[in-house]
């Protein structure tokens, strides 16, 4: 681990957790940048969720540390920076990984309702980028990845309206910062995932099918491979990205998804 690709580096990843058992985007992200040899701030908002990852960091004798945060909370993003400074000394890394599919148009949400998921979707990243990107200017030296999906540049079948709208907003976040930055040494991408088997979406997306079978087997059938991603398809184009082989890749949003965004039928 020490000699990996991400040796010495701190990577913090807001997100770290898994919404059910089993491999999330987060906690994949998070365990694949401590095998990749780099110190792991693992934050969620869900206290066990972000110390079960941490778990599994120590347990392959990574180092880490597990907070508590909610990103939609400026001053709970700004303690968990801090918490990370104090530890730590720097910030190599930052991940963005919270997000959450709420299904609904215009007419089925509240405006309350519409501005939460923008909240946790796009806002978040403002965020947890306004606390980092000072101790990245100083250090002349950053990498940030954002976790997007394939609905921030189309339409994935579902009635999720804010989701397509806070994914776009993420992508063109993404590039505006990779951009405003390239000349501090700081780089800036979003990754795409497409249609990923994560509990996730055994939570957020089963029920627009009559069962977890039907959406499994709709959703394999979907891809151009005939399965879906995992989680670690996602965690494996993080870790490249904020290595060094990535150097001069910036201002990109990578989908993962076996090609569906690609396709035209
Ligand atoms: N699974 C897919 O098919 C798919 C496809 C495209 C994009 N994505 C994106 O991947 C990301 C999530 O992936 P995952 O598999 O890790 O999801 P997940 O829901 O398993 O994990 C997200 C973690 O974020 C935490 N979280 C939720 N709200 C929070 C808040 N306000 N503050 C701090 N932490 C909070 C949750 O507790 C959870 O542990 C999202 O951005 C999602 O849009 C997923």
């Amino acid at each position: 681990m020490a000699d990996g690709k991400l040796a010495g580096r701190t990577a913090l990843v807001f997100g770290a957790g898994s919404i059910g058992p089993g491999w999330g985007n987060g906690k994949a992200a998070a365990v694949a940048y401590a095998r990749a040899g780099a110190t792991v701030v693992s934050i969620d908002t869900n206290e066990a969720a972000a110390q079960e990852t941490a778990a599994l960091i120590r347990a392959e004798n990574g180092r880490t540390l597990a907070l508590t945060c909610d990103v939609t909370e400026m001053a709970d993003v700004e303690t968990c920076v801090r918490r990370a400074l104090d530890t730590f000394g720097g910030i190599d890394i930052l991940h963005n990984n919270v997000g959450h599919a709420g299904m609904g148009g215009p007419v089925d949400l509240t405006e309350d309702q519409w501005l939460r998921e923008i909240d946790i979707n796009l806002n978040s990243m403002f965020r947890t980028c306004k606390a980092v990107l000072p101790q990245m200017l100083k250090q002349k030296r950053g990498v940030i990845t954002n976790i997007s999906s394939s609905a921030g540049i189309r339409y994935t079948g579902y009635p999720y309206a804010s989701y397509y709208a806070s994914k776009g907003g993420v992508n063109q976040f993404t590039v505006g910062l990779g951009l405003q930055y390239a000349r501090d040494g700081i780089r800036c991408n979003a990754i795409l995932p497409g249609l990923m088997d994560t509990p996730l979406i055994y939570a957020q997306i089963v029920g627009q099918y009559k069962s977890v079978e039907d959406m499994q087997a709709a959703r394999h059938a979907a891809t151009p491979p005939g399965r879906m991603g995992t989680a670690w398809d996602v965690a494996h184009a993080a870790v490249f990205l904020a290595s060094d082989d990535a150097a001069y890749i910036n201002a990109v949003c990578l989908p993962v998804d076996g090609g569906l965004t690609a396709r035209c039928v």
